[in-house]
């Protein structure tokens, strides 16, 4: 079986909000994907930044977005963000009655959907609902705030997810979020993950670039097993 390469998205939550072009601009030729994480002071109780601000972004970069909502009635707003030019829109699922309806708006309107599902969320019951998506996001920490302690227990659900998509060949990322650096990437990736999101570890390091360089180096050799 032919191994994808790893995805890297350095999130910008931790990134200098004053300067969100520039550092965008610090990662444009090292990461994959550029993470923007939406938050509503709702779903949780934290507040980010929302359509105008990604709108605006979408200009200063050639990065594909995946846009992070951390948002309730992700209904009503998810597809915006797929018609503002996000490459991938992941919801959460605990926020969202019919996450495969979502799914099909979101790729009808030109985006890839993605499901989140937070700490507290068993796998188990939306592993069927896999084949509507394309990617799956697994929280590794309480979705809500950057600079967290990563869970490994929570790797438990990416090993379900994993064996779930080479079970049914499903073509689908598997993506962690929270608490990913040098120190956890290799665990996460050796249990099945092949996106990786990394806020602290990224935007917290004198050199960004090198920093997702070195991040996606640790993963692909523990993806690979070498
Ligand atoms: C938190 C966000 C994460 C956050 C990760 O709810 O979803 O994307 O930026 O930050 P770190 O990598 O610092 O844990
Ligand atoms: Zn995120």
């Amino acid at each position: 079986m032919t191994v994808p390469p790893p995805i890297v998205a350095p999130s910008i939550l931790a990134a200098d909000f004053a300067h969100l072009a520039r550092e965008v601009r610090a990662v444009e030729h090292a990461a994959d994907w550029l993470h923007v994480d939406v938050m509503d002071n709702h779903f949780v109780p934290n507040l980010t930044i929302g359509l105008p601000v990604v709108q605006s972004l979408r200009a200063a970069t050639e990065l594909p977005f995946d846009v992070h909502l951390m948002i309730e009635d992700p209904r009503r707003w998810a597809p915006g963000y797929a018609d503002a030019g996000a490459y991938n829109v992941t919801f959460h699922a605990e926020a969202c009655d019919d996450p495969v309806a979502l799914a099909k708006d979101l790729r009808s309107a030109g985006a890839k959907a993605g499901l989140a599902i937070d700490r507290d969320t068993p796998i188990e019951p939306y592993l069927e609902l896999l084949p509507s998506f394309d990617t799956l996001l697994i929280m590794t920490i309480k979705a809500g705030f950057g600079g967290q302690r990563f869970i490994p227990q929570l790797l438990d659900k990416v090993r379900a997810a994993r064996r779930h998509v080479a079970a049914g060949h499903l073509e689908l990322r598997i993506e962690v979020d929270g608490g990913i650096a040098a120190d956890t990437i290799e665990q996460a990736a050796a249990a099945g993950a092949d996106a990786f999101v990394a806020g602290t570890a990224v935007y917290g390091a004198d050199d960004p670039a090198e920093a997702v360089r070195r991040l996606r180096g640790l993963a692909e050799r523990a993806m690979t097993g070498a």
